[in-house]
């Protein structure tokens, strides 16, 4: 297929995921790329009444399979609505979380075996893969400071900081493992630093496919 270009961004709570989405769509689109920004679970709206099901805390224990199985339902839902049809546009897709997250959260944060979230993944997406993983990188309490000044904490926020920093350690041994495909961002300066590293990057996106 024709092909644009699969940005993701990964990283735990409060790394600055969704800011840095935002200010990178703008950079890409002041350059004339069709920009999709979207996000993960979610992304369409079925896939975001499963995100919903995912993060809403719960008196019901979600099992750790249900919890991966409801992942990969939404991202296939995801796939098939908005990526997919977008890479074949030739847009720039820049997806706040994706499948670097199943690895981190149900595999080093739930226990799941990674060979089995490999299965799914390519059960799900076949051979796609991001062409360019952006690993917003923090300390585990900075990150949840930033996120708890949001407001309720949801079903994962709700997890121990043993939790975030297996987290944090299973990104960035997959970043280690693929260094082509990742940048590590240090995501604990001042915005206005984390931004100029972003600025570094963006030729490099704009010469690459996508447009
Ligand atoms: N480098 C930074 N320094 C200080 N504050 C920041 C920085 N980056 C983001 N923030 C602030 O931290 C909060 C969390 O940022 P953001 O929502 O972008 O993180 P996120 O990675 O998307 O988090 P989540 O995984 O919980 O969605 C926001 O209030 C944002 O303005
Ligand atoms: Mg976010």
């Amino acid at each position: 297929m024709s092909r644009g270009l699969f940005i993701t961004l990964e990283g735990p709570e409060g790394a600055g995921k969704s800011t840095n989405r935002d200010y990178l769509a703008e950079g890409l689109r002041a350059a004339g790329r069709e920009v999709v920004l979207t996000r993960e679970p979610g992304g369409t709206p079925l896939a975001e009444r499963i995100r919903e099901l995912l993060l809403a805390p719960a008196s019901e224990p979600m099992a750790v399979d249900t919890e991966l199985l409801l992942v990969f339902a939404a991202r296939a839902q995801h796939l098939a609505g908005v990526i997919r049809p977008a890479l074949v546009r030739g847009a720039v897709v820049l997806c706040d979380r994706f499948t670097d997250a199943s690895y981190a959260y149900q595999g080093a944060g739930r226990g799941v075996p990674e060979a089995r979230i490999a299965i799914l993944e390519h059960f799900v997406q076949g051979d796609l893969r991001p062409d360019l993983t952006l690993l917003f990188d923090l300390p585990v309490e900075v990150g949840l400071a930033r996120a708890a000044a949001r407001g309720r904490p949801d079903r994962f926020e709700q997890e121990d900081r043993a939790f975030f920093e297996a987290v944090r350690q299973a990104y960035l041994r997959r970043a280690a493992n693929d260094s082509a495909r990742y940048r590590v961002v240090d995501a604990g300066r001042p915005l206005a630093e984390v931004q100029r590293t972003l600025d570094g990057l963006l030729p490099q996106l704009l010469e690459s496919r996508g447009g």
